[in-house]
C-alpha cells in the first residue's frame, strides 16, 4: 500500500497521455513482432506525469526487465559501463534527468546506443588502450523535465519522442477513483473531482492529497471521501481551490507587487521570493501557464489580469466597475 503499488502495469490501466499511449502501443507491438528491443525512446514533460510509470509500463509490455537509474547517480563512465554490461538482451535501462549526465558518461553512451559497443580505455598515457565491448542489445529510456536541455547528439539518437502533457481534471479524477479504490477508501465522485481539481494536471500531486485526504475523512468524515471533507483537508493544507500553493502565490504577488507585473527576469523573481529558478521553471510554471496566470516573454515573466482576479486583487489599467 505505497506509492508504487498505486503504479499501473500495463498501458491499459494507464489513464490518460492518450497520444503518446497511442504510439506507444504500435512502436510496442511492432518491436514484439520482430523480436528486437524497442527503439530508444525520450519521454519529456513536467515532474510527477509518470516518466517512470510509463517505463515499468513498456518494460512489462515487452516483457523485458527495467533497471532505473538517474543523470546525477552515473558519476563516471565505469558506472555505465557496469550498468550497460549486466543487462539482459532487450531490457531496458531507464535514465530519470537524463539532462543532468556528464560529458565523458554522454559520450560512451553514443556508440552503445547506436551499435551496441562501448569503447573501454584501459591503462594511461602512450601505452594506453582502447578496448571495444559488445553490450546485449537494449532499449534506453531517457527522462526529462526539460528537452531543451539535452544536447543535440544525445536528443538525435532517440528514435522516439513522447511529450509529456498534464491531465485534465476528469483524468484525474479517473485516477483518483482507482488509486482509493486500490487503497480502499470509499470516495464520492464529487470528491474526486475536487481533489482533481486542485492537484495542478499532475497524478503525484492528486494521489499525495488522496492520501491526506483519506486521513480527514477517517478522523472527521466516518471514512468516506467527499468534496466537503476534500475541500477541508486541502484547504488546510493552504492548497487554494485551484491547487495554487503558498510558492504560486508568493511568486505571483512578487511580480506583482516587486515589477508592476513584470516582466522580470527568471533568476531575479527566485532570488526575491528565495527559490531555486529551475524549481520555479519546472514546477510551477507549466501550471500557472496552463491556468493562463504567466506568460513568458523574451524580456521576462509576467502576471495576466486573470491572475490579479484569482487573488482578488484590482487589474492594473482597468478603472473600477470596468472588469
Ligand atoms: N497513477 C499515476 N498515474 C497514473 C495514470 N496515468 N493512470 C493510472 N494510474 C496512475
Amino acid at each position: 500500500e505505497n506509492e508504487y503499488s498505486l503504479r499501473p502495469k500495463t498501458l491499459r490501466e494507464y489513464i490518460g497521455q492518450e497520444k503518446a499511449k497511442g504510439n506507444l502501443e504500435v512502436f510496442i507491438q511492432a518491436a514484439k513482432m520482430r523480436r528486437e528491443p524497442l527503439d530508444h525512446v525520450l519521454l519529456h514533460g513536467p515532474p510527477g506525469l509518470g516518466k517512470t510509470t510509463l517505463s515499468g509500463i513498456i518494460a512489462n509490455e515487452m516483457g523485458v526487465n527495467v533497471r532505473v537509474t538517474s543523470g546525477p547517480a552515473i558519476e563516471k563512465a565505469g558506472d555505465l559501463a557496469a550498468l550497460l554490461t549486466n543487462l539482459n538482451e532487450n531490457d531496458i535501462l531507464f535514465v530519470d534527468e537524463i539532462h543532468r549526465l556528464n560529458r565523458q558518461v554522454e559520450e560512451i553512451l553514443y556508440p552503445a546506443m547506436e551499435d551496441y559497443v562501448i569503447d573501454i580505455i584501459i591503462g594511461k598515457g602512450p601505452s594506453a588502450n582502447s578496448v571495444r565491448l559488445d553490450l546485449p542489445k537494449f532499449t534506453l529510456i531517457g527522462a526529462t523535465t526539460r528537452a531543451g536541455q539535452l544536447s543535440a547528439p544525445l536528443r538525435d539518437r532517440f528514435g522516439v519522442t513522447l511529450r509529456l502533457e498534464l491531465y485534465t481534471p476528469e483524468e484525474l479524477a479517473l485516477i483518483v477513483k482507482r488509486s482509493a479504490d486500490i487503497l480502499e477508501v470509499p470516495i464520492e465522485d464529487d470528491g474526486a473531482m475536487e481533489i482533481a481539481r486542485r492537484s495542478r494536471g499532475t497524478p503525484r500531486i492528486a494521489n499525495r492529497m488522496l492520501r491526506r485526504v483519506r486521513d480527514f475523512a477517517q478522523v472527521r468524515a466516518g471514512g468516506v471521501i467527499t468534496k466537503k471533507v476534500a475541500d477541508e483537508a486541502l484547504t488546510a493544507l493552504e492548497i487554494d481551490y485551484l491547487g495554487l500553493d503558498t510558492i504560486d502565490h508568493r511568486m505571483l504577488r512578487s511580480i506583482m507587487e516587486n515589477y508592476r507585473g513584470g516582466p522580470v527576469g527568471l533568476d531575479t523573481l527566485a532570488a526575491t521570493i528565495n527559490e531555486e529558478a529551475v524549481t520555479l521553471e519546472d514546477v510551477y510554471e507549466p501550471y500557472l501557464m496552463q491556468l493562463g496566470f504567466l506568460t513568458r516573454t523574451p524580456r521576462g515573466r509576467c502576471v495576466t489580469a486573470k491572475a490579479y482576479q484569482h487573488l482578488g486583487l484590482p487589474v492594473p489599467g482597468v478603472t473600477a466597475g470596468e472588469s
